[in-house]
């Protein structure tokens, strides 16, 4: 995934600037490198400045002018090098592209285009996207060449496309986000809407195989099915410019952890009316199947056992694994597609191929105005806020939190109190609990942990899938290699890894699994281990330990994982990567 971002008729004639500003909000997008074009005041040709690495506090140089496009890339095809960089230009340097996505006839394109006299600079798949649209103006006007150019792209692409000739700004969308913000003057192009909220929160998200044609006097959508531009409807984004901001925090990360005091309880309250439609879908027999990636994949994971333990049946299945699977899909399914941003080209796939089965789809989504939101039945939006950081936290809780809602709101349609008992205490308990105390609690083992290398987390029952996404916040903001087991696991195998000294994460809670899951950490400790429990009882057994409130032990995972997030939050800080954009992530992957 990359950041996109443009602006048209910048009212100060400082739209590299302009640019600059909005990519800096972009750069959890992905940020091998930056680079931004502009069609200056003086001079023949577009002007570029693109340099390797995160675009943090660059600045540039580029002259005044008022129409400017840039982009922070996440590398698929060429190196990571400044001449890789986008935007790319034709030969003439009179078209500037940037590009989401990935050209995968590119090669093709590249031959014929070379034949045709071409000369190509970089080794990337974008170029070809320049000097095709150069190649089709010779007999077609500006939009026609464009729009012929993306009909030829094969591969899931949004492209911005700026002419030095007329000013205009192209852009075309199929499968990657691209959001057209509109203020009385100027007009905006980006990835999000984070990237100008600060301007406008006016906006509209294009759809599959739409475009948008911007100049000096015009703001057209044209569909490029049917040929023809279209009348259109302007949202209004609810998100705020301070929710895009640190808010007084060192990294986002940590804020987005501590909001999760509100977005969590916030979450089981939200959607109650949507959810009684879905809720008669599963009581009409449809099977509910749970899909996800990454840490969408574990939320997914985790619904399936409470599911289970409220006597719903589903099936789970991580979308980079789905096809094996796609026979359990049919006309008689509810698909939970979870996906914080609603772009992850690996669960956008089975959602669609589901949707071709005759199945229900239900989007489990933080970002609005996603692709996922747009080709499900029913959305759930889980309202957690922009979630700026790379490393998902807020969204996961507030995923799950929907889901536990779901799950409960079916099992009540029959009078029982007890769940929500359970997650009015869990609301309670973690306000008072997601402190300074637990943050210095954490910060001080975390410091004890910098130089580790290798580290374990093992959990049981509900707290299974809580081992996998504490492991996945270590891995992902600390780069120490963690793993995670069912407890059980241990003594078939993975008890060779434990070493004097191993440091071992016990996921516990209160419920019937506490002495099994402390036998396995009698297990580790035997054998060397450093024990570190995590849950509301201390075991003699724990050389270290992490309380969290007694809840319900279905629910401990709430808090479990928010031990995991801080905790490689610290380990992150603390061994000098930089936990809002850990090395080679991008915020979603919008690539197969
Ligand atoms: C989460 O910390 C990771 N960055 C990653 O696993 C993420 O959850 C996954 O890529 C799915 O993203 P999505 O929720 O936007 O679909
Ligand atoms: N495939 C293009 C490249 O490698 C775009 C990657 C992206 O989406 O950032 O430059």
């Amino acid at each position: 995934m990359c950041g996109i971002f443009a602006v048209i008729e910048d009212k100060q004639n400082q739209a590299a600037q302009t640019v600059l500003a909005g990519l800096k909000k972009l750069e959890y997008r992905g940020y091998d490198s930056w680079g931004i074009a502009i069609k200056p005041m003086g001079g023949s040709t577009i002007q570029v400045d693109k340099h390797v690495g995160k675009i943090g506090i660059a600045t540039t140089s580029l002259p005044d002018g008022s129409v400017a496009i840039g982009h922070t890339r996440w590398a698929t095809h060429g190196g990571v090098t400044d001449t890789n960089a986008h935007p790319h230009l034709d030969c003439k340097k009179q078209i500037a592209v940037i590009h989401n996505g990935i050209v995968e006839n590119y090669h093709e394109l590249k031959i014929e285009l070379i034949k045709k006299g071409h000369s190509f600079i970089s080794e990337t798949d974008t170029e070809v996207i320049a000097h095709l649209v150069e190649e089709k103006r010779k007999t077609m006007d500006l939009e026609e060449a464009v729009f012929s150019t993306f009909r030829e792209l094969v591969g899931s692409n949004a492209i911005v496309v700026l002419d030095y000739q007329t000013g205009s700004v192209i852009a075309c969308r199929n499968g990657s986000p691209l959001v057209v913000g509109f203020s009385p003057k100027e007009t905006f192009l980006a990835s999000d809407t984070t990237a100008f909220l600060n301007k406008t929160n006016s906006v509209y998200y294009l759809n599959d195989n739409e475009a948008v044609v911007v100049s000096k006097n015009e703001r057209r959508i044209f569909d490029l099915i049917k040929q023809s531009y279209i009348s259109f409807k302007k949202q209004t984004v609810d998100w705020t410019l301070e929710d895009t901001e640190k808010g007084g925090f060192p990294h986002f990360l940590l804020k987005e952890i501590m909001e999760e005091k509100k977005t969590i309880p916030q979450a089981f309250d939200s959607n109650k009316k949507t959810v009684e439609h879905v809720i008669k879908k599963m009581v009409s027999g449809y099977t509910p199947l749970l899909l996800g990636c990454g840490s969408a994949y574990y939320c997914a994971l985790a619904a399936h056992y409470y599911f289970a333990q409220l006597g719903i049946d589903s099936k789970v299945v991580g979308g980079y694994e789905y096809l094996p699977f796609e026979k359990s899909i049919s006309n008689k399914s509810i698909v939970f597609a979870i996906s914080q941003s609603g772009e992850t080209a690996d669960t956008l796939i089975p959602a669609k191929e589901a949707k071709k089965r005759g199945a229900i789809v239900v989007a489990i989504v933080n970002s609005r105005g996603s692709s996922l939101e747009r080709l499900a039945d029913v959305t759930l939006p889980v309202g957690a806020g922009p979630e700026i950081s790379v490393v998902s936290t807020k969204a996961f809780t507030a995923q799950l939190a929907t889901l536990y809602a779901v799950a409960n709101q079916y099992y009540e349609r029959k009078p029982h109190t007890g769940l929500i008992r359970s997650s009015t205490q869990l609301k309670s308990k973690l306000k008072h609990w997601l402190n300074a105390s637990l943050m210095s609690t954490v910060l001080n083992i975390a410091k004890r942990l910098l130089s580790e290398e290798h580290a374990y987390v093992i959990g049981k029952y509900n707290n299974y899938p809580a081992a996998l996404e504490f492991a996945l916040k270590l891995k992902e903001t600390s780069y120490m290699h963690a793993e995670a087991f069912a407890a059980g696991e241990l003594k078939h195998g993975v008890i060779t890894l434990i070493q004097k000294g191993t440091p071992c994460f016990i996921m516990t809670d209160s419920g019937p699994s506490y002495g099994e899951i402390c036998s396995s950490a009698s297990q580790m400790k035997a054998r060397g281990g450093y024990i570190i429990g995590v849950g509301p009882t201390r075991s003699p057994l724990f050389d270290e330990w992490i309380q969290t409130p007694d809840v319900d032990p279905r629910y401990s995972i709430f808090l479990n994982v928010i031990v995991g997030q801080l905790l490689g939050y610290y380990l992150g800080v603390g061994r000098g990567a930089d936990p809002d954009k850990p090395r080679n992530l991008a915020k979603s992957v919008t690539v197969k």
